[in-house]
């Protein structure tokens, strides 16, 4: 069966991620590939759904526990509905954020919560990226860019710069701990120049398929 290649952009609020996740399937496609753009929470129907439950409200509105299960459940369906079938049709997938976004923003937000996701995952969703693009960015310019968005989504940019610092040092141990897929990119650059380090990245790792 045709596999395509599942690329994933994780990072903090603020970090770029939509605008680089948008130059890369506009450089892929001009390349001639067959890119599906997507991302969580959402990325289906269903899951477009669950995404306004949780990212509008006030931010004790769940806890870390249900939330573990609402952005699961809108994953799941955003796999079964988009993800698997692209990937099989040899689609490459490029998803704004993914599982470890939970592993960072439900995962650490007490002792035992990381083991529930990654057990979660491992039952429910299974798909692990071939490659995950970590851009790194300093926690105050990435708190200051989301906070100048103005949009009704700010359940967790409402939890302020210990957030932000706590997912950014978060996430740089995940890149460790899942170093043979990620990759790290530095967001304090020009838009386009950080463009150019992802799809350089990416190029790479087409070509050892
Ligand atoms: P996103 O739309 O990517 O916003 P941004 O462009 O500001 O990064 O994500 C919205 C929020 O959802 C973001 O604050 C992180 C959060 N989130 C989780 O808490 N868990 C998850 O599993 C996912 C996918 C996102």
């Amino acid at each position: 069966m045709a596999h395509g290649q599942f690329i994933t952009l994780e990072g903090i609020d603020g970090s770029g991620k939509s605008t680089q996740a948008k130059l890369l399937a506009a450089s892929l496609r001009a390349d001639g590939y067959d890119v599906v753009l997507t991302r969580e929470p959402g990325g289906s129907e269903g899951a477009e759904e669950i995404r306004s439950l949780v990212l509008e409200g006030s931010p004790d509105r769940w806890s870390a526990e249900t939330e573990i299960l609402l952005f699961t459940a809108a994953r799941r369906d955003h796999v079964e509905k988009l993800v698997l079938p692209a990937l099989a049709s040899g689609k490459i997938v490029i998803c704004d954020r993914f599982a470890d976004s939970t592993r960072m923003y439900q995962g650490l937000r007490a002792p035992h919560l990381r083991k529930i996701v990654d057990e979660l995952t491992d039952l429910m969703i299974q798909v692990e990226p071939d490659l995950t693009i970590l851009i790194d960015l300093d926690p105050e310019v990435g708190l200051a860019r989301a906070k100048s968005r103005n949009t009704s989504e700010e359940r967790f940019e409402d939890f302020g710069l210990d957030l932000q610092k706590k997912m950014q040092s978060g996430f740089l141990h995940l890149s460790s701990e899942f170093a043979h897929r990620f990759q790290r990119v530095n967001g304090d650059q020009d838009p386009n120049a950080l463009a150019q380090d992802i799809y350089a990245l990416v190029r790479d790792k087409l070509k050892c398929r």
